[in-house]
């Protein structure tokens, strides 16, 4: 008896998810192995992808395209949560694991499978996103993690893979490990583990650097509804090409990369670069046009939750209660943050320089040192005897 009867596999193309479908067959006696691959706007080519597992022995070869999905259902929360992991990781890879799993669990469903598949290793993130995320969605289903158990080295792994005609990119393959889809690049390894090691100019890919960015400023204005981001400069955009019009322009520009240790689920400190400069850009955008259109209160209440929703996606509990709790909490503060943002983009900077909306709560007459001034200064005499009456009692009674 074999681990699995029938396993859908989370495949990518790689060597180590190709050698994940001889060994799930050959060592784990699973008798058909599906994959399915995620177009989620990484720009690789699919069509010899889908070749490629049939090759490596799939029964059949799923390329499935999420991306309208990953940017409606994920992203958009995301950015009406402003999340950034640690203050500064957008989340660019950790959002596409709870679509991934939903994409496998659909696909067990409709092809009878007993388990599902991925390839991660057991020292990253992914695993544990992936393995919660089937749970939460079937609980019933078997998670096959090869990887994580088989214990090859890289050259043990591509020896293994080449015993099923599995080829390894010819070319010395780069010492880099990255991660993409249509919000960014991740790339971590190779000489970037020495965290003081300044990361090489070719690493990048959708941002230029700061001496090749045009020498004049270029503004643009972002449109939200809701929280949601439907327009560059006035002009509506469906989700996929308002992302991918932003990447070019902002990218262009140099900005939206990030160098930073972070701490993983697993408690490993790693070095990871980022580049994301639509969905950086987006969440500054979003955030200053709160900034017009809630309250104080509520704005600094709903960092607490920011924060809380960050982790929450980073490890892993996408579809869990909290989760879903907080984005109710979100979801209402979202009603009225709908206007625009201008930023001027210049040398590696997107600065925000002027916002607007009808459901602004900015109050000139309130705000203004000129003579239209409306607010009523005697009454901050008051004000400030009883707000700071606690701190001068303490002090009267403190002081020895
Ligand atoms: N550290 C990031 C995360 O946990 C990216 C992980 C994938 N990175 C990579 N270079 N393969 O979301």
């Amino acid at each position: 008896m074999g681990r699995a009867n029938k396993v859908v596999l989370a495949y990518s193309g790689g060597v180590d998810t190709s050698v994940c479908i001889p060994y799930l067959k050959e060592e784990w006696g699973v008798k058909e192995v599906i994959t399915l691959a995620a177009d989620l706007g990484q720009g690789e080519e699919l069509g010899p992808i889908k070749e490629k597992a049939l090759k490596s022995g799939a029964s059949i070869s799923l390329v499935e395209d999420g991306r309208e999905s990953f940017i409606k259902d994920y992203t958009f929360l995301a950015i009406a949560a402003n999340a950034m992991y640690e203050n500064r990781y957008p989340l660019s890879t950790a959002l596409a694991r709870p679509l991934i799993a939903k994409m496998l669990v659909e696909a067990a469903a409709k092809y009878g499978a007993d388990a599902v598949a991925h390839g991660c290793t057991g020292k990253g993130n992914d695993q544990v996103r992936f393995d919660i995320s089937i749970a939460a969605l079937n609980p019933d289903l078997k998670i096959l993690a090869p990887a994580r158990e088989w214990g090859m080295s890289r050259e043990e792994t591509i020896a293994y893979g080449e015993r099923f005609g599995i080829q390894s990119p010819v070319k010395k393959s780069s010492p880099y490990s990255i991660d993409r889809n249509l919000l960014g690049r991740s790339i971590e390894a190779g000489p970037l583990e020495d965290p003081m090691t300044e990361p090489p100019e070719e690493i990048y890919a959708m941002t230029k650097a700061i001496a090749a960015t045009p020498d004049e400023p270029e503004y643009i204005e972002i449109g939200f509804d809701r929280g949601i981001p439907t327009q560059i400069n006035g002009q509506n955009l469906d989700p996929i090409s308002l992302i991918t019009q932003l990447n070019e322009v902002t990218g262009k520009h140099g900005f939206g990369r990030i160098d930073m240790v972070e701490n993983r689920v697993v408690g490993i400190k790693s070095r990871e670069i980022y580049e994301a400069p639509a969905l950086l850009l987006l969440i500054q955008a979003h955030r200053d046009l709160e900034s017009l259109t809630l309250t104080g209160d509520v704005t600094q209440y709903k960092r607490g939750i920011e924060e809380t929703y960050s982790q929450l996606i980073y490890q892993g509990l996408w579809y869990s209660p909290l989760k879903e709790a907080l984005d109710g909490f979100i979801a209402k503060t979202q009603e009225r943050v709908s206007g625009t943002v201008r930023v001027k983009l210049f040398k590696g900077n997107a600065t925000i320089v002027g916002r607007r909306s009808n459901n602004s709560i900015y109050d000139s007459d309130l705000a203004t040192y000129g003579a239209e001034d409306q607010f009523d200064h005697k009454a901050a005499e008051g004000f400030i005897y009883i707000w700071g009456l606690p701190t001068k009692v303490w002090s009267q009674k403190t002081r020895g």
